[in-house]
């Protein structure tokens, strides 16, 4: 099989522009191809691996990045289609969320300071089906990080590439509270059903 690029619906964005969003899903559509054609390579490399042992291992560990950037983006692109619509407050989510960070300002707060961190990769709010609890946590580059089999909720992309056509880096703090102004909770909130 190959992977296919996604079309995103999405609608006009406060604080964050079209052309931004364009560049953007021009970057995501490199890592599909690239996730593709690191496929393609490791099918040739596994028929002689011991003679390409070498080339496998640099194929192998370079696949989680690209793939993760994939799929990781389409994470991000998803949470903006249908406009932005706040959260439920009676939702299970929002009992969750406030049972963890105390209020919901305090989970925003939490998932703000998480994205603020120096350093480029993706804040992500996740939910351990196993211990019933919700995680924020980072991940460096797209896979660096990542948490074992935690379904993902929210994923907020903090690479440059996310925001330099419309902020430059002393202020990504804008182009944070864009994301979230723009999010459309309803997504999240399916997101987090699958994981009962
Ligand atoms: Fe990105």
């Amino acid at each position: 099989m190959k992977y296919e690029a996604k079309k995103f619906n999405i609608p006009e964005l406060k604080g964050i522009s079209p052309k931004q969003v364009e560049v953007h899903i021009k970057l995501y559509e490199g890592y599909v191809k690239f996730t593709n054609t690191l496929r393609e390579t490791l099918s040739e490399l596994r028929k002689d691996s011991e003679k390409n042992s070498y080339a496998l291992g640099e194929v192998m560990r370079r696949l989680p990045f690209e793939f993760n950037g994939m799929r990781m983006h389409e994470y991000y692109f998803e949470q903006f289609e249908g406009g932005a619509k706040e959260v439920n407050t009676g939702s299970e989510l929002s009992k969750v969320l406030i049972e963890k960070y105390e209020s919901w300002d305090g989970f925003i707060n939490h998932f703000k300071a998480v994205g603020l961190m120096r350093g480029i990769g993706w804040t992500i709010l996740a939910y351990d089906p196993i211990g019933k609890t919700p995680h924020i946590y980072w991940v460096n580059d797209h896979e660096l990080g990542q948490m074992s089999g935690l379904p993902i909720l929210l994923a907020m992309d903090m690479w440059e590439h996310a925001f330099m056509v419309d902020y430059v880096p002393a202020e990504k703090v804008k182009y944070v509270e864009a994301f979230l102004a723009n999010l459309n909770w309803e997504v999240v909130e399916e997101r987090f059903k699958k994981t009962n």
